[in-house]
């Protein structure tokens, strides 16, 4: 209750305040913080994948400066000899302005991810973006089809047959779908989102199994150790091979874990987001801190 009241107070207290609890889970506001902290990550055998912050644009023209800004960011990686790939959020493509234009631009920076051999996951947003990034990401696997890779949801309720539905048409040995599954953090109604926490754990692993089964490669993105070792379980179940999945978790979040899971032998990649756009992104990641409404009215009351 205290949680959900402060969450919503968070967009009226002074960015400073903000910004105390948003550090750690951003690598910074700058490109040579993304390079700093992916190298770091990388010194621990983990690979990382790269988020410039931002999302829901309102002109066309904020979309081609991020395309150019991803384009350098992808570049300097690249110079810089950074095991990872990217992330991005189509909506910050201009997706809800101008689908077509969208696709364009995303799809040069494809151009040049494919020219160093990396890779592109496609963020998944709220439900007014589902149908339209299922859409872009099955037009441009098309053109590219081991370099792209979407998110599913699994409190979607959808996310079943979209599942059986793309693996019908879309999935062969040479052209493998691709997918990071993640519970969903945006509010959705429950008419299409289920909303119970153990349900949603139930559909997260029911989805896995699926993918695993299937051939799917999968990137399995959660904190919640409860499904880290169900994926463990199904991992040698199934007798999956390492070439088939990876772990992900987000830059900042249960870093005890991730090392455990490094030592066990699995694959793991930490999303990195980085950039001055870090509002949106950081204050639903304190939304879903456990500890934030005591550590914010900590801070409140006995740091002034
Ligand atoms: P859960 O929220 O139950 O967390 C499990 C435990 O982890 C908590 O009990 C707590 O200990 C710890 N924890 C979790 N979040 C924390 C935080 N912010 N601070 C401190 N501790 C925390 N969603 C989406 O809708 N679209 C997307 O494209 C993505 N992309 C994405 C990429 C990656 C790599 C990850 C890991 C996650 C996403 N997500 C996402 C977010 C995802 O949907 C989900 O909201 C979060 O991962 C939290 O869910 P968990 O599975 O971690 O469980």
């Amino acid at each position: 209750m205290l949680n959900r009241m402060i969450a919503q107070m968070l967009p009226y207290m002074p960015k400073r305040l903000v910004w105390l609890f948003s550090k750690r889970y951003i690598a910074g506001e700058q490109l040579d913080d993304a390079v700093f902290v992916s190298k770091e990550l990388n010194a621990k055998s983990i690979l990382v994948t790269v988020d410039l912050l931002g999302e829901f644009i309102t002109r066309i023209d904020q979309a081609v400066q991020n395309k150019n800004d991803y384009l350098n960011v992808i570049d300097r990686f690249y110079a810089e000899g950074v095991r990872g790939n990217f992330s991005l959020k189509p909506s910050s493509f201009g997706l809800l302005i101008d689908e077509e234009r969208c696709f364009e631009l995303v799809r040069e920076v494809l151009v040049r991810i494919d020219s160093y051999g990396s890779f592109l996951r496609i963020d998944m947003e709220d439900s007014q973006c589902t149908d339209r990034e299922i859409a872009l990401y099955l037009r441009l696997k098309e053109q590219f089809p081991n370099r792209v890779g979407l998110v599913l949801q699994a409190y979607m309720k959808r996310t079943g047959s979209d599942l059986e539905s793309m693996l019908a048409t879309y999935h062969s040995e040479g052209k493998r779908l691709n997918f990071r599954l993640c519970k969903g953090i945006y509010i959705e109604s429950p008419e299409i989102a289920y909303r119970d926490y153990e349900q949603v754990r139930m559909q997260y692993l029911k989805h896995l199994r699926f993918m695993l089964e299937h051939g799917i490669y999968v990137g399995i993105a959660t904190h919640d150790r409860f499904l880290v070792e169900g994926a463990q379980k199904l991992i040698s179940e199934l007798n999956v091979s390492k070439d088939r999945y990876e772990f992900q978790m987000l830059y900042g979040v249960t870093p005890a874990l991730r090392d455990s899971i490094v030592a066990a032998g699995h694959t793991m990649r930490i999303y990195v987001p980085f950039g001055q756009d870090w509002f949106g992104y950081c204050s639903r990641r304190i939304k879903e801190n456990p500890k934030m409404a005591t550590d914010i009215v900590k801070a409140l009351v006995v740091r002034g």
